[in-house]
């Protein structure tokens, strides 16, 4: 039921009008361009993550995206577009001109992994099922040519959340898609692995001072160069606290097995050999582990970038191989650390210290 379809991104060219070199990839971005057209939801890939788009302006749309999904509908998702001058055409009122305080970040981060907040004014047709009825709206431009293309084609604004199923790991290769939701959704356009492995850095400017409200892709410590006074909303909240990122709240980004954070080498040493559950251990920067722990072991790379890019890709692997039980080793928020610590603490049901 669900059809994938190959898009090279290589095969892209251009900002501005779209042109292709290879006609299976036109061929098949245009196909997926008509289905978000017709209000159908595609799975694409992004810098990021996979998405899960649809037509950001259509309620059917948008509920086809939460059902596939199963995501609470209190959670509300980023609309994309392929250019400022389409946000302006589509979603901004004639004379509307972007706060400055965005002007820096968007002419240094747009395309990629950036999320602003707009405000919702009259006659703003974003559909109100994705702002889950807030004041204002998350968007960003995307760096992926397929992503691009396929928004430009479409001349669609598209709200897309990650393509996984609601509290699975992030999808980062076309294979996760499919594994979470196969014969749910019409079309995955298989674009091959993504760049950044975790999701976009979500920044409120209409506020003062400004918000880091997710971090992402883009570091907190470049957006302080924009922003020095920027200030980081609270990383996890009571499930009846009101928050100001709604998705903060939920159980996220979890494989099968049970993830435990470890900050200790020791700690995490003495947890494996304790366990009788098949375990992997999952290494960053230090830790070396002897050889007669009883236990599989990975290395997620050693930067905060190289790590993002392989954590959930690993995660998946872990459950493909029925492992049980996976220590992760944690690190400190520079250079990074923030965004995979931020994803690593909601899908850890453990931290050891
Ligand atoms: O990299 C990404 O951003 C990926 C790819 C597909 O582009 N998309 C993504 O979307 O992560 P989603 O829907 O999973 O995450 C949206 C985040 C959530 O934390 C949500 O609460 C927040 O943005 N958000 C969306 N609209 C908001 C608003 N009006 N106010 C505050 N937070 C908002
Ligand atoms: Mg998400």
């Amino acid at each position: 039921m669900t059809k994938v379809l190959k898009a090279s991104p290589a095969a892209i060219t251009g900002f501005g009008p779209v042109t292709f070199s290879d006609p299976v990839t036109a061929s098949n971005l245009q196909t997926c361009s008509k289905a978000l057209k017709e209000n159908l939801v595609v799975a694409f890939p992004t810098e990021t993550v996979y998405g899960l788009g649809g037509n950001a302006c259509l309620d059917v749309a948008v509920q086809a995206i939460y059902a596939a999904k199963n995501r609470p509908a209190d959670n509300p998702l980023i609309v994309h577009v392929s250019s400022v001058e389409q946000l302006h055409r589509k979603l901004l009122p004639p004379d509307y001109k972007i706060p400055e305080a965005y002007h820096v970040l968007i002419s240094e981060y747009w395309p990629g992994p950036l999320t602003i907040l707009l405000p919702v004014l009259p006659g703003c047709p974003v559909s109100k099922l994705v702002t889950a009825g807030q004041s204002t709206f998350a968007v960003r431009l995307p760096l992926h040519p397929v992503a691009r293309a396929l928004i430009e084609l479409s001349d669609t604004p598209v709200a897309a959340p990650s393509a996984n199923a609601s509290t699975r790991p992030l999808p980062t290769m076309a294979a996760h898609v499919v594994h979470d939701l196969n014969g749910r959704i019409p079309f995955i356009v298989d674009g091959g692995a993504c760049e950044v492995g975790l999701e976009s850095t979500v920044v409120d400017g209409l506020v003062l001072p400004p918000m880091l409200l997710r971090p992402g892709g883009v570091l907190l410590e470049t957006i302080r160069n924009a922003w020095p006074n920027v200030v980081t909303s609270k990383a996890n909240a009571g499930k009846n606290e009101p928050v100001k990122t709604p998705g903060m709240k939920y159980k996220h980004y979890s494989p099968t097995a049970k993830v435990v954070l470890a900050r200790s080498q020791s700690g995490a040493f003495e947890y494996v050999r304790k366990s009788s559950m098949r375990s992997a251990l999952l290494t960053t920067k230090s830790f070396i582990p002897p050889s007669d722990l009883n236990t599989l072991v990975g290395s997620l790379g050693t930067t905060a970038q190289a790590i993002s890019h392989n954590l959930f890709r690993m995660l998946r692997e872990m459950d493909d191989q029925g492992i049980e039980l996976i220590v992760v080793e944690a690190i400190g928020p520079e250079d990074g650390g923030l965004a995979v610590m931020n994803r690593l603490e909601k899908a850890a049901s453990e931290i050891i210290d």
